[in-house]
């Protein structure tokens, strides 16, 4: 079996890349008649650690194990397990709002550069941590996805613990969310409740709006090795069983060590019918910069987007989508459909939000 054991995949995170950074300089390498190209990691500017807005603490603490020598994807993931574990952040992990039915439903994937390992799970119930779960699909099967109750036997399986990962507060906003949803059913909302907004208590900030949230969190190390990982609760009240782009591989994420490593969060149907990342990663082998390579990917879903649900009386998309990009060099960008976003990015720098590009600009 080729498939590296854990005992070569810890190894490799460290090494492999060495070897491919070397053979770059050298250019020791034999090329292959028709091989795909690859990035020089000539001028490299790594370690450098991008994130969706939601995620600082990830790039920061993706980024002190990096220097304390952490393998890409180890620290990729550790930095995102602290927002899945943050009951306060509702489109990730444990807090995250639920499906139309009031159960929380996970989805999340992992690339590591080196091993060209992939690993996914989708519509995961009771565990905080899908990305650990990813790893461990990658780690531990022959498979890259694996969705519902096989995910969660799996899990099981595999040691993870088995929680109610439904807060008090998401539990709420769904009643609020299901008692708005017709004026003919049996559910009151606090208006129509004698009980007035003391019913639930939660229109507080709570617009009513449904949401994508997500967190993707891309790597680049030093010696050029790149990881990345998607994981998010997917969009809120979704039809049960639906799955969002972050675990599926070229759509929420891509990695390819000889090039860069891309994320995306925002609508996932969007990222999915795009094939996004791969595209931009594609277009990154190509030459294009990170932020250009973006664009490019939301041009064409602004392009193909052209049922009337999905329009604004511009006839302009009325949802988001944002892309995240590392090359092998270090170099990132990331944009949005709309103005507004920002990305979170960790390198020679600092640890900092920063702009995205866009191509539209809302009214203010
Ligand atoms: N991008 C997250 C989702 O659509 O589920």
């Amino acid at each position: 079996m080729d498939r590296p054991t854990r005992r070569e995949f810890l190894k490799t995170g460290a090494l492999a890349g060495l070897g491919a950074l070397g053979g770059d300089l050298l250019g020791a390498r034999a090329t292959l008649a028709g091989e795909v190209p690859r990035l020089a990691s000539a001028g490299l500017a790594a370690p450098v650690v991008i994130a969706s807005r939601n995620g600082l603490r990830a790039t920061e603490r993706a980024m002190e194990l990096l220097e304390a020598g952490s393998d890409s994807l180890e620290a990729v993931v550790a930095g995102v397990n602290i927002v899945e574990g943050d009951p306060e952040d509702r489109g990730v992990g444990y807090g995250g709002l639920p499906n139309a039915l009031g159960v929380v439903q996970l989805d999340a994937s992992v690339m590591h550069g080196p091993t060209r390992g992939a690993g996914a799970v989708a519509a995961l119930e009771g565990f905080k941590h899908p990305s650990r779960v990813a790893m461990a699909v990658m780690q531990y099967t022959d498979h890259v996805l694996l969705v519902g109750e096989g995910a969660k036997r799996f899990a099981l399986e595999m040691g993870f613990k088995e929680e109610n990962i439904l807060t008090d507060s998401a539990r709420r906003r769904w009643l609020d969310w299901r008692a708005g949803l017709s004026p003919d059913d049996d559910y009151l909302t606090p208006e129509q409740s004698e009980e007035g907004v003391s019913g639930f208590g939660l229109l507080d900030a709570w617009e009513g709006r449904r949401r994508y949230g997500t967190i993707n969190c891309c790597a680049v190390d030093a010696a050029g090795n790149l990881s990345g990982v998607t994981t998010t609760s997917g969009l809120s009240f979704k039809v049960p069983g639906r799955v969002g782009d972050s675990p599926i591989i070229g759509a929420g994420l891509y990695v390819d060590n000889d090039v860069g490593a891309v994320g995306s969060t925002g609508r996932g149907e969007a990222a999915i019918k795009s094939c996004g990342s791969m595209l931009i990663v594609e277009r990154m082998r190509h030459g294009l910069a990170p932020v250009d390579a973006c664009l490019e990917a939301l041009r064409r879903i602004v392009r193909f987007t052209v049922e009337k649900r999905l329009l604004d009386e511009d006839g302009h998309p009325n949802f988001n989508v944002n892309f995240y990009a590392v090359n092998k060099r270090g170099e990132h960008g990331a944009a949005a459909i709309w103005s507004g976003s920002r990305y979170a990015v960790y390198d020679s720098k600092g640890n900092r939000l920063e702009d995205s590009a866009y191509l539209l600009e809302r009214a203010s």
